[in-house]
């Protein structure tokens, strides 16, 4: 797979995902505010690459500074970092990346300016690393809860395209699939932006697993068939009580997996879990602009002038729906979360 976000000669390269899957391009961001633009636009998109992304932008930010006192360094970083975690509320792990950074800073306090420049840079990178090894982390723990010939329903792109690499839904899959295990994948299309049809199909068939597209009201009937074994999901935010913030849409899927007996699994790092949101009722769910659902892409409007519009990002999926949730530490219930992730 191409690298979602890397650090490239001085600049935060991103792979392009507006312009997938007809276009495989780069966007070389040279200051903070382009890499804060590329989230707000979704170039770059899906909660772990939000984040990671973010902590990038922090490292060029503090990069561009002429300051000479650690304070002014410091207040400027805070700007930089305010100004990133405007750019999109639900995804935790946005937050959670800057604050590492902040913290970061703090503790370097006492070596000078051009140092601690050159260790933010080293620590965004570290978060990219962490990023795709405990991906690879959740691969393992969750692939046992594949078994062979069974086909797996995922909604949005929980891939190597909205993490650093490997993805944790998508890298659950994966896993299954570099152990001899013949899946299949239904992906949702995930209106209105099409993750699912633009980002998840095209990311498995580059890697050859097989992939089937399904329209997002295509998934009940297929369920009643018999035709899904179970449901995969990634998670923008991961509430204390157990409940998932993740792609409007997944709510409905869950809905239909309990109705039909189906297994709903959320995949997500200790990153997307935030305790200090008590339940998914305090979760910030994004509005975006009415044009992603009154037009498919920027195209002709498939709806009549100054119609009303609704167009939340996210919804929440209630902790009873969800059967497990895999992280890097393992499998457990929603309900044990808050237990073994409290520092
Ligand atoms: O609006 P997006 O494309 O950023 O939404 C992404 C999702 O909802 C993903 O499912 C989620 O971030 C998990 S990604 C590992």
């Amino acid at each position: 797979m191409v690298p979602t976000v890397e650090w490239k000669n001085g600049a935060v390269r991103l792979l392009d995902q507006s312009r997938l899957p007809d276009k495989v391009e780069f966007l070389d961001c040279r200051d903070y505010r382009t890499v804060a633009r590329a989230i707000r636009e979704l170039r770059v998109r899906g909660a772990p690459a939000i984040g990671v992304t973010a902590a990038m932008g922090v490292a060029l930010g503090a990069q561009s500074l002429s300051v000479t006192t650690y304070e002014e360094f410091a207040q400027a970083v805070k700007d930089i970092c305010q100004h990133l975690a405007e750019t999109r509320p639900t995804a935790v792990n946005l937050f959670w990346a800057l604050e590492r950074m902040q913290r970061t800073l703090d503790e370097l306090r006492a070596l000078p300016i051009s140092e601690i420049m050159r260790r933010l840079v080293e620590e965004s990178q570290r978060i990219l690393d962490e990023d795709v090894a405990m991906n690879k982390a959740m691969g393992r723990h969750g692939a046992a809860l594949i078994h062979d010939g069974q086909t797996v329903l995922t909604h949005c792109n929980a891939g190597a395209l909205a993490t650093a690499g490997y993805g944790t839904a998508l890298g659950v899959v994966r896993a299954a699939w570099e152990q001899g295990k013949k899946i299949r994948v239904l992906a949702d299309e995930t209106r209105p932006v099409l993750q699912g049809a633009r980002l998840t199909a095209w990311e498995l068939m580059q890697d050859g697993i097989p992939v089937t597209l399904i329209t997002d009201n295509m998934a009940g009937a297929l369920m009643r068939q018999g035709l899904i074994h179970l449901c995969l999901v990634g998670a923008d935010r991961i509430a204390a009580n157990g409940d998932v913030a993740n792609k409007i849409g997944t709510y409905s899927v869950a809905v239909l997996a309990k109705a039909h007996g189906i297994p709903f699994y959320v995949a997500a790092p200790y990153s997307t879990i935030d305790l200090k949101t008590p339940s998914g009722n305090q979760i910030p769910i994004e509005q975006r602009n009415p044009q992603e659902v009154t037009s498919v892409l920027g195209g002709p409007s498939v709806a009549p002038s100054g119609v009303d519009v609704l167009n939340p990002a996210f919804d929440v999926t209630p902790a009873a729906y969800i059967t497990a949730i895999i992280t890097e530490r393992g499998t457990f219930k929603p309900s044990e979360l808050a237990e073994r992730f409290r520092a």
